[in-house]
């Protein structure tokens, strides 16, 4: 039984764009629920909040408590959770891992990283009813190097093989990273469900970006991100003055100070 936030997705498909970003947190979720189809909390938090140099440590606890920060910002899109590298090496422990984190954190669905050869185990959560979200291109958990895909004919069919794997394994919806135009407009428009980009053209039915690149904080700006904000800069101006007026003594001032009942403005 497909639920009504899923068919939500699945019915925007060649009608309207998917609009999607990731989150770590409920002041970010708060403010992209409003505009977001769908919300992710991405593994990606390895590198742009733990300062790792891949995805790979971040576990299941890391997941789940961010996870159940976002979801206190979260109204009305649909809730994503990747699930960490080694949490899903077989049916038994993915599907007793995909039960946990929706246990614990009450998101949507899960998001599973594809090696090429793991759709059985999206079959075995679909089977038990556990929406998945497939990824296919460049995946961080199983290629240690970013590469461009589907540049030949060859790696078109390849891809559009695996998306059609996992579709028919009963994703609802699939990440396409970075893999070229061509590639994303093949698999879009032989796909039923909808494919969601990533530094993979306009040719997909939504876009998903990292947050924290596109507002300008993560400091990773390849050519697919577009920055729509700069606010590192904002902070740091930010930061510079509250020094300055710490230094100076003009922070706290009196209205600042707290000498009565009254604890809020
Ligand atoms: O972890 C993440 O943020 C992702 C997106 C890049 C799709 O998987």
């Amino acid at each position: 039984m497909i639920n009504k936030k899923i068919r939500k997705i699945l019915n925007k498909k060649n009608k309207s764009k998917i609009v999607s970003l990731t989150a770590y947190s409920k002041s970010f979720a708060k403010i992209l629920d409003r505009y977001c189809d769908i919300i992710l909390v991405g593994d990606s938090m390895a590198s742009v909040l733990y300062g790792f140099e891949n995805t790979h440590k971040i576990t299941l606890d890391n997941i789940i408590q961010h996870t159940l920060s976002v979801k206190q910002g979260i109204k009305k899109s649909l809730l994503v959770v990747d699930m960490p590298k080694n949490t899903y090496g077989n049916k038994k422990i993915a599907v007793k891992n995909a039960k946990l984190i929706i246990k614990n954190t009450k998101c949507d669905a899960v998001k599973l990283e594809s090696n090429s050869r793991n759709f059985k185990i999206i079959k075995s959560l679909t089977d038990k009813n556990i929406p998945v979200m497939g990824h296919i291109g460049y995946t961080p958990q199983f290629k240690k190097k970013f590469k461009l895909e589907g540049t030949s004919s060859i790696s078109i069919k390849k891809l559009l093989n695996e998306a059609l794997a996992i579709e028919k394994a009963g994703a609802f919806s699939i990440v396409l990273e970075c893999i070229t135009p061509k590639a994303s407009k093949v698999i879009t428009s032989n796909l039923k469900i909808p494919t969601i980009g990533i530094g993979s053209s306009s040719n997909c039915d939504g876009q998903i970006l990292v947050t924290d690149d596109m507002i300008g904080l993560s400091g990773f700006y390849p050519k697919f991100v577009k920055k729509y904000l700069n606010l590192d800069r904002l902070v740091e101006k930010a930061v510079k003055k509250y020094a300055r007026d710490v230094r100076i003594n003009k922070f706290p001032a009196t209205k600042n100070f707290l000498n009565g009942t009254k604890y809020r403005k």
